[in-house]
């Protein structure tokens, strides 16, 4: 199977990540629209432009199928490219969600949705988890996390003061989506923040969970191909891929 990747930027690298470790595609397809991220601060009709764009860049490849990494298109544009799209078009947010029922067995733990702010104004996962019985949710747009994430600031103080800034007056939660591609990348920290008891969903995680049980692998690629894209800079994309997935040369 080939697979498309999109994202708004460099962030879907981490729905990568998760695909690589569970070896289930034959060729993986990126695009990251570096030229016009980020999409969190933007409204619907553009956000539907620019991935029904991205979408017209996907059918140049004979992907099986397209996966929307990024969040905030998963949440406002979905629809509109499935409509379009002559391959299946599966965004983050539904997985978030079964993955979260799977382990937030108790529908009335509490649970906290970070993600952009475009996306936490959509009240998708909100209006998902509601449907599923979660009615003890908190939803917080933290967009100052994804400038510290590409900075790299992975740890230390700007992190933490940003941490405390957003949460210091909620109630601790029981599980956390991570509803935004780049916070995987400080997982630890805000696990550490919640004193180490709190659950955390991740895109990357929930969409191989979704994809094992609704589509059939009938083996393992250890060694697939990956070609990167971008909509500015190609080569700044390519250099943090290589980086964050460790990937030891240009495949
Ligand atoms: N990829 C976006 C998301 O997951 C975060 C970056 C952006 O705002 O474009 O919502």
């Amino acid at each position: 199977m080939k697979v498309g990747v999109f994202d708004s930027g460099i962030g879907g690298l981490t729905v990568v990540k998760s695909l690589l470790e569970h070896q289930l595609f034959e060729e993986i397809i990126y695009f990251g629209d570096t030229a016009r991220v980020p999409y969190g601060v933007k409204d619907k009709n553009t956000i539907v432009r620019y991935s029904l764009e991205a979408l017209e860049f996907f059918k140049n490849f004979e992907i099986d199928l397209l996966i929307t990494a990024c969040n905030t298109v998963s949440a406002y544009a979905l629809e509109e490219m499935r409509a379009q799209a002559p391959f299946d078009v599966i965004g983050v947010v539904e997985p978030g969600i079964i993955a979260t029922k799977n382990a937030l067995t108790n529908s009335d733990a509490n649970v906290l949705v970070l993600g952009t702010q475009a996306t936490i104004a959509s009240k998708a996962y909100e209006t998902l988890l509601a449907a599923k019985g979660f009615n003890n949710t908190t939803a917080k747009a933290t967009g100052l996390f994804v400038p510290i994430i590409e900075e790299g600031l992975f740890t230390g103080e700007i992190l933490e003061s940003t941490m405390e800034h957003y949460f210091k007056d909620l109630d601790h939660p029981d599980g956390i989506i991570l509803g935004c591609t780049h916070f995987p990348l400080i997982a630890d920290a805000i696990v550490d923040y919640f004193n180490n008891n709190v659950i955390l969903i991740h895109s990357g995680e929930a969409i191989v969970e979704y994809l094992e049980t609704h589509y059939e692998f009938t083996q393992k690629h250890h060694e697939p191909k990956i070609k990167f894209f971008a909509s500015e800079n190609p080569e700044a994309l390519r250099k943090v891929a290589h980086n964050w997935l460790d990937l030891p040369d240009e495949k």
